[in-house]
Parts: structure tokens; sequence; C-alpha cells
């Protein structure tokens, strides 16, 4: 009777445990999305294939797809052949288990110009847990400033996704809390400082990034830097942490890339700025002297209009720059396009013509989860924010021929509100 109840109870606990470890221990992501597929990624709690639902409606996961391998904890699916600008609902734990919350929408048709919301975060793993509460806070005035939804139709990441590049951090200093958002929200992250020292082994292995073109652009056959389109939007993200070597072929690849472009906009994003006081002090250092010589006039004979980048921790906000390749301190009037703040109801929008070295705002973007202090006020930046309690993301809009872009910071500003900075372009 006794060995009985212990084999009895022995069955049940197996049951419980296979129970529990078959669930997902990451929440599914989004990333490489196009008008006709979209790549979920998620881990479960033991190897099993991957299986993907999806459909029209939350009760209606008609179609599937298995992943090729067996018995996987690092899921990786590929769903194609969907209609553009089309909302899925999906599930990644069984055809009934689909939520409000977890859909995919196509990218519009690449040309097209509806409106289209980018969120901006960078740094955001970057510190230990003791800033998860920013963390949170950033997530938190996204979702309030957004009508109360965390969903946006992209999000570029900035770099150091993690302090120290381990699994654990990424899963508890990014993962965790931007899972709301990433559950319905296309991902693409740049490689920063933090997420290198590991030869960026976990980063590539855990974010799918666009090498082959499969979210338009040239491929650049490398999941480092890359190159994507979205509705009249061309997006390029380039990797300041390759080694030198590896350079030329990216500016290569870059130039290329460019020059295949014909759309309406053009964002540059990378974790390394090119001009900031901050902490890493870009007049007193090398490299990005360095890239200043060889990535800018690339980006600028191309037209680039907004240049993001991390790596600091403060928000800084140029006026429109050209061809300012030497440090601040070497500006002249030649450099000044327009020397306002871009805002239209003070001193008018920024306006430019479609065409080369009509103008750039550069924009510093501090962490979400952790901010820092300034060495300098650069004088570029009409638009300065430095401290330790700064954190926040940005938000782009593009509709058409406008652009608008918004710092959100995680405090108040004296006059109640979280939009610290705004600024508008206009194309001519
Ligand atoms: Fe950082
Ligand atoms: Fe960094």
């Amino acid at each position: 009777m006794r060995k009985y109840s212990f084999i009895t109870m022995g069955v049940f606990l197996l049951m419980i445990s296979l129970q529990f470890s078959a669930q997902v221990s990451r929440q599914p992501f989004l990333q490489i999305p196009s008008s006709t597929s979209v790549t979920i990624s998620w881990i479960s709690g033991r190897g099993v294939p991957g299986e993907v639902h999806y459909g029209p409606a939350v009760n209606s996961l008609t179609e599937s797809v298995i992943e090729s391998e067996e018995e996987e904890i690092y899921h990786e699916v590929v769903i194609s052949g969907l209609t553009p600008d089309t909302k899925y609902y999906y599930s990644v734990d069984g055809a009934s288990r689909g939520t409000e919350e977890q859909y995919f929408i196509t990218a519009p048709q690449v040309g097209s110009s509806p409106p289209v919301r980018i969120w901006v975060i960078s740094d955001f793993g970057q510190s230990d847990s003791d800033q998860n509460e920013e963390r949170m806070e950033t997530v938190a005035q996204w979702k309030s400033f957004n009508g109360n939804n965390h969903h946006a139709d992209l999000i570029l990441s900035l770099g150091d996704q993690t302090e120290d590049d381990s699994r654990y951090q990424l899963q508890h200093n990014y993962f965790n809390q931007l899972e709301p958002v990433l559950v319905n929200t296309p991902l693409f992250t740049a490689i920063g400082n933090h997420d290198n020292h590991d030869d960026m082994v976990n980063y590539l292995s855990t974010f799918a990034l666009p090498s082959e073109g499969e979210s338009g652009g040239l491929a650049s056959g490398t999941e480092k830097y890359y190159s994507f389109d979205y509705a009249n939007i061309h997006v390029v993200v380039l990797c300041t942490e390759v080694e030198d070597e590896e350079m030329p072929a990216q500016i290569e690849w870059l130039k290329k890339d460019l020059d295949a472009n014909s759309q309406d906009w053009l964002i540059a994003s990378m974790h390394r700025p090119f001009h900031s006081g901050g902490h890493h002090r870009t007049d007193d250092e090398q490299d990005p002297q360095d890239r200043r010589n060889t990535w800018l006039p690339v980006l600028e004979d191309h037209g680039v209009d907004l240049i993001l980048q991390g790596h600091n921790h403060v928000y800084e906000r140029s006026f429109m720059l050209d061809n300012l390749l030497g440090k601040t301190t070497s500006l002249t009037d030649d450099n000044v396009i327009d020397g306002g703040l871009g805002r239209e109801d003070v001193d008018g929008a920024y306006k430019k013509k479609n065409a080369p070295h009509q103008g750039t705002v550069f924009v510093e973007v501090p962490g979400g989860g952790v901010a820092s202090k300034s060495f300098e006020l650069y004088s570029i930046f009409p638009v300065h924010y430095n401290g330790y309690e700064y954190e926040g993301s940005l938000v782009v809009d593009v509709n058409g021929n406008r652009m608008d872009v918004k710092f959100l910071c995680n405090e108040k500003d004296e006059k109640g509100s979280h939009i610290w900075d705004y600024f508008t372009i206009i194309k001519k």
C-alpha cells in the first residue's frame, strides 16, 4: 500500500514537472518583418519542436508552421506567404492559446506612405537589476504616451542590450521588461560594446536580423550590420563594434545599399555617437573621428535625415547640420543648415529637399534603465539633458513628407510633461 502511494505520487510529480517544463520561458518576440513574412522567436522550458499557430482572430488560429529542427529550447520560426498590412493573431503554445495582445501586423508595401510610429530605446539592458524600476518606468511612459497601448510599428534598440552580455541579463534586464511590447512589435537591434564581451555570440544567437535583405535593402551578408525598408522609410543599422579589418567591407556595403535606395526618408542608427559631450567625449577620442571621416560623408552624400545613437546615456539633440566631420569646435556657418529648434510652434519645422547634404539631425538617446551626467555641453546641441534621473526613450513618427520626433523622459519637466523635446522635419 505504502509502496503504491509512492509510485502514484512519483507519476503525479512527473506529470506536473512535464507540464511546467513545456511552458514558454521567454515570451515570443517578433523580428525581420516584411509585407509577407515575419520571424517569431521564443524559449521553451524543455526541448520540443516549435510550432506557431496563427490566423485572423484570437479564436481562429487556423494556420500553423512547425519548426524544422526537433527538440529545441531556442525557437525561431519564419512565417511567410502572408498578406501585406494585415493583422494576424498567433500562439506558440497551442491553437487555443491566443490572446488579444499576441499578434503581428505585416508591413505595408514598400514605398507606400501610411503613418508609421517607431519606438527607439538605447542601453536598455545595461546596468544591474536595481535599474529594473527605471526600465519598467520607461516602458510605462511609452505605453501612456501611446494611448495606453504597447504596440508600435517598429522598435529600434541602439545597443547595450545587456551589461555583461550574459544570457541571464538578456532575460532579466531586457526581455522581462520589454515583453509586452515585443510580443506584437517587430524589433531591430544594434550591437553595443556591452554586447561584445564574447565575440557577439550571445547577441547573434539571440536576435534574428535581416542579413539577406529579407526586409528590403541590400543584403549585407551579416547580422552585425544591415538595412531594411518599412513603408517609405529606409533604415541602416551600422556596427560600431566590428574589428578594424571588417570596417572597409561595411562601408562598401553601405555605399552600395544607399546607392540602390530610393525611399523618401533615411534613418541611420548605431551604438556609438559621432558627436557627444557625454561620458565618452567624441572631441577627445580617435574612434569617433575615424567614423566621421569614413561613414558620415557616405550618409550625408545620400541625404540622411536622422542619425540615432546611444552609448553615453544622455539626451543630446543637434540642430540641422551638414558636413561636420571634425570636432564640434571646428563648426563654421557652413555646417549650420538650420540653427533653430525645428519646432512648429516656436521657430518653425526644419525643411529640406530630398537631396544630398540638405541637413541631418543627430540624436543621442539616453538609456532606458540608466542615465548619466555629461562632461561637456557641445554647441551643436540646442537641446541637452544630462543627469542620473533622465532615463527615457524616443518616438519617431513618419507620415508622408513629415517626420516628428519626441523625447519621452521618465521624469516630468517643470510644466508637468514627460515630453522634454520635440522637433519636426518636413520634406519640400
Ligand atoms: Fe551603455
Ligand atoms: Fe555602450
